[in-house]
């Protein structure tokens, strides 16, 4: 074995005894952990027969989340991906129109774009928050668009750019005061993409609650989780009502007549996933002491090594540290350690592959300086970072 080769199984033993993992045992990147009253509010939602999008759970995690994230309003949604489209779709983003975002994020991001037939401009992120650069973007929106009319034109395709979605990567925030400054002077609507960042903070304010709308995805893999579901934050009453409206087949209220006013969507979180969502929303302060236990432990192992970087929260934020992250010193460095630890049944991976390089988008995008991403996707690996073992 190299000294490096030597240098990564001592951490990947590491790693493992933080679990407290048995030699057969697998350590999965982000685990849910149900010992709450998930049980308890299942049984009570299925006696009830309210299993569906209506029901006494959901009403309850919206005001939840609205008390926990200090969001005006809050609708839940079947995930994070739905929440994330009809917030653009509010945002007016329609056919052929320009969104802004990040290349390195989950392909949901983009995703929700299309669904709206938007094409995404990918900006380059900022190498401490792994988020959308507010350096890069104003220089983008100076050199590339101008004002006419009361829009922000992309000077070479005449297009209209309608959003921007910076998107709080792996629980640290992009910096959303000179995001909503810069977009603000340019008019573009800015849509926080928060899936990842329930339980994280910017100068104090929970994250998404500082663009016209925020999103948050509760998969099985996030901090806490519904089994499937999202939400929709937003702070003004009548986009909040519009939210609800579409997520719900645009249906006129009415005790038993069906009509829908528009084209709407089946998009709502049924009580079921709100009822195991409600549980799982008590317990969250102490899944967030757990993960900060566990990240000062990285922090504290991976300070030893001069050659790798533990990414610790940046200045003005609480990180909920959903995705614990560490840079290695090149692509080949990264795939060394990839191997021994997956081979060793430590689950650990790379960020995802940068979103201008999928064949969907490769041609159907437009493109900026995106040096920082490019070398950031290549030397990181998350490594494990589920809250729930050994100490709960
Ligand atoms: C950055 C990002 N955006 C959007 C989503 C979509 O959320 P969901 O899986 O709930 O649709 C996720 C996670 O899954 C995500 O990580």
């Amino acid at each position: 074995m190299t000294t490096q080769n030597k240098e990564y199984q001592s951490i990947i033993n590491n790693i493992r005894h933080f679990f407290d993992a048995k030699e057969n045992d697998f350590i999965p990147l982000h685990a849910p952990n149900f010992k709450g009253n998930e049980k308890k509010y299942l049984n009570e939602c299925i006696d009830s027969t309210f299993v569906s999008s209506v029901g006494p759970f959901v009403d309850r995690i919206e005001k939840d989340i609205c008390n926990y994230t200090g969001s005006k309003f809050a609708i839940a949604c079947s995930n994070g991906t739905s929440a994330l489209h009809i917030a653009l779709k509010l945002s007016n983003v329609e056919h052929g129109d320009l969104v802004i975002t990040q290349p390195f994020s989950f392909i949901a991001t983009v995703n929700a774009i299309s669904y709206c037939g938007g094409i995404p401009v990918f900006v380059d992120i900022d190498e401490h928050t792994l988020s959308l650069s507010p350096e890069k973007l104003k220089t983008f929106l100076e050199n590339e668009c101008e004002i006419s009319n009361n829009s922000c034109i992309h000077i070479k395709t005449q297009k209209k750019i309608k959003a921007c979605v910076p998107m709080h990567t792996f629980g640290f925030c992009a910096d959303m005061d000179e995001i909503n400054r810069i977009c603000n002077d340019y008019r573009i609507a800015v849509v926080e993409d928060a899936a990842e960042s329930l339980g994280s903070y910017y100068k104090g304010k929970h994250s998404g609650i500082f663009g016209k709308f925020g999103t948050i995805s509760f998969n099985g893999n996030k901090t806490i989780t519904a089994g499937g579901g999202g939400v929709i934050l937003c702070q003004d009453e009548n986009l909040a009502k519009m939210a609800k409206h579409l997520t719900t087949q645009a249906k006129v209220p009415h005790a038993w007549e069906f009509f829908h006013d528009q084209v709407g969507y089946n998009y709502r979180m049924p009580n079921l996933n709100a009822a195991l969502l409600c549980a799982q929303l008590e317990q969250i302060d102490q899944f967030l002491t757990e993960k900060r236990t566990l990240s000062k432990q990285y922090e504290n192992l991976f300070s030893q090594y001069a050659n790798l970087k533990f990414l610790t929260e940046p200045e003005n934020q609480q990180s909920n540290y959903w995705l614990c992250s560490v840079l290695f010193p090149n692509k080949e460095e990264r795939d060394t350690f990839l191997k021994m630890a997956n081979d060793q049944k430590t689950m650990c991976r790379p960020g995802w592959e940068l979103l201008f390089t999928l064949p969907m988008f490769e041609n159907h995008c437009v493109m900026t300086d995106c040096s920082t991403a490019i070398d950031i996707q290549s030397r990181l690996v998350n490594i494990p970072s589920s809250p729930y073992y050994p100490r709960l």
